[in-house]
């Protein structure tokens, strides 16, 4: 199947897992421990159900949105994961990037990008926000806010489910580490996908690109445990909100509590998240954490959803049960790894095209229209 015949995201990842080293699909693919979390961020928005309005004028919908001071065309946009270049050696951040900035969304790009923040601001001169983690040396996180204001970041979003990497099974079995080691499991793997291969090696190798004096030779997730600081209080982001001075999101809230703490500390925005269920398993589907959430802080914060969308219908019921706007991650991370520029911007179109049907034929022609009476309640 070529990307022209991909019709959903399924499609995409049935690509992706063709042209991956298994190593790399199960990277983008996989969760923690037994991957409840994982599968419940999908099945959940199956068991939500959607009634609609009959007989409304539905000749124009109206998808755009804003969020964190950015205007939107669409009511989604691109969420933060690492390494991009690992995905697609040629297009990575930059890429993906083109194809945010193509499609009037934001981009807001990982600390553990393999291309510098500088690079990315040259590829997506829209709104775009850089994704950080607190790291042990707070000289490194300054450094870092500065280098974000310099090259016109508009917004920051701290991470705050990662104290800790989640425990990935699939990257233990596959001997996973970025940039790739050689043994006879990942070799015999990257024998099997040889056009991967071909780019991986006519490329740059993969790195922390924004930490370029920190090698992460021994892999991602070891990295990660290693640089990022344990000690993270409420008081550190505040320190870091303060120290940004602009639009700041706290990503990875589960509860009404923490919501509440992030909008004492000034944050603009409370992003529900699991991770995409590659950190804490049997979190709840992060649909289910939404509605709690966006009722304790509505009026004082804006509410980012993500988790599991893959579908038109997921994000409207995301949008319906509180949130403002939605990410996306292994929605465009499939499309990335078939296809680079193109595949992110095939997985934007298919997810475009499923929400103005979905609009439609729920009789509602703007983002605010979709409202909780959209979802419907059984009476049992
Ligand atoms: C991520 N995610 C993530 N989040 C973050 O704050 N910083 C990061 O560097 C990464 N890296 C990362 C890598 C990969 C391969 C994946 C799949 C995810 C989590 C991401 O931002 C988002 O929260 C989830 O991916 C959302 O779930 P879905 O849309 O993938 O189901
Ligand atoms: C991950 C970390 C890097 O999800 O956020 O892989």
């Amino acid at each position: 199947m070529g990307l022209e015949r991909a019709r959903n995201i399924a499609d995409l990842r049935e690509l992706a897992r063709k042209r991956l080293p298994r190593m790399v699909f199960d990277y983008i693919d996989g969760g923690a421990d037994d991957e409840i979390t994982l599968r419940r961020n999908v099945e959940r928005f199956r068991d939500i159900e959607l009634t609609w309005d009959a007989l409304v004028d539905v000749e124009k919908v109206d998808t755009s949105a804003a969020i964190m001071g950015a205007s939107m065309r669409l009511p989604f946009f691109i969420s933060p994961t690492a390494s991009s270049r690992l995905f697609h050696p040629r297009g990575g951040e930059c890429a993906v990037a083109r194809a945010a900035q193509a499609a009037g969304i934001v981009y807001a790009c990982s600390t553990l990008a393999s291309t510098t923040l500088e690079d990315i601001a040259k590829a997506h001169q829209g709104p775009r926000w850089l994704q950080v983690y607190v790291w042990r040396d707070r000289a490194l996180v300054e450094e870092l806010l500065t280098r974000a204001k310099a090259a016109g970041f508009t917004g920051i979003v701290l991470t705050v489910d990662l104290p800790v990497a989640g425990n990935r099974e699939r990257d233990g079995r596959n001997d996973f580490s970025i940039p790739p080691r050689v043994t006879f499991r990942t070799a015999s793997q990257a024998l099997a996908a040889p056009a991967y291969m071909a780019d991986m090696l006519a490329t740059p190798p993969i790195s922390a690109a924004n930490f370029a004096h920190l090698k992460m030779e021994s892999g991602i997730i070891q990295f990660v445990n290693a640089q990022f600081s344990r000690s993270v209080t409420w008081e550190d982001a505040r320190w870091m909100r303060e120290t940004w001075g602009g639009k700041f999101a706290v990503k990875g809230v589960s509860t009404p509590d923490d919501a509440r703490r992030a909008v004492g500390i000034g944050a603009d925005a409370v992003w529900v998240s699991n991770h995409g269920g590659r950190q804490l398993d049997t979190a709840p589907a992060s649909i289910d954490m939404l509605p709690a959430i966006a009722e304790a802080v509505r009026g004082d914060a804006e509410i980012i959803f993500d988790g599991g969308v893959r579908r038109g219908t997921d994000i409207v019921k995301a949008l319906a049960l509180g949130a403002n706007a939605i990410a996306i991650g292994r929605a465009y991370l499939y499309g990335l790894a078939a296809a680079g520029e193109r595949g992110v911007a095939r997985a934007i179109d298919i997810l475009e095209d499923e929400l103005k049907r979905d609009m439609m034929l729920l009789g509602r022609t703007r983002v605010s229209g979709l409202t909780r009476d959209l979802i419907f309640q059984r009476r049992v």
